[in-house]
């Protein structure tokens, strides 16, 4: 079982804990370290702003994704997909 789920940051968000600490969670999903930033989202930086991305599990960039079809045929933007929100853009 897997799912697309849509990141769209590209940086990481910084969350202040209760003790007053800090630690800086990955919005680009291509963290080595997931949830925590690992750097990676440098691999990001030159994306184009209304594209949609797919990388490998190497965090190698495939292309851009102009549509997903859904089993059934039907045809999706890939924008539609789940953003989870503290993953939005930061
Ligand atoms: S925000 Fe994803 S690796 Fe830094």
């Amino acid at each position: 079982m897997a799912r697309l789920v849509l990141f769209k940051g590209k940086g990481p968000r910084l969350v202040k804990l209760s003790d007053g600490s800090h630690i800086m969670v990955c919005t680009c999903g291509l963290s080595e370290t997931f949830p925590f930033c690992s750097g990676k989202h440098i691999l990001i930086q030159d994306e184009g702003d209304d594209e949609v991305y797919a990388y490998n599990n190497k965090r190698q960039r495939l292309g851009k994704i102009k549509s997903i079809v859904l089993e059934g045929g039907e045809e999706i933007d890939p924008e539609m997909l789940h953003t989870p929100e503290w993953a939005e853009e930061a």
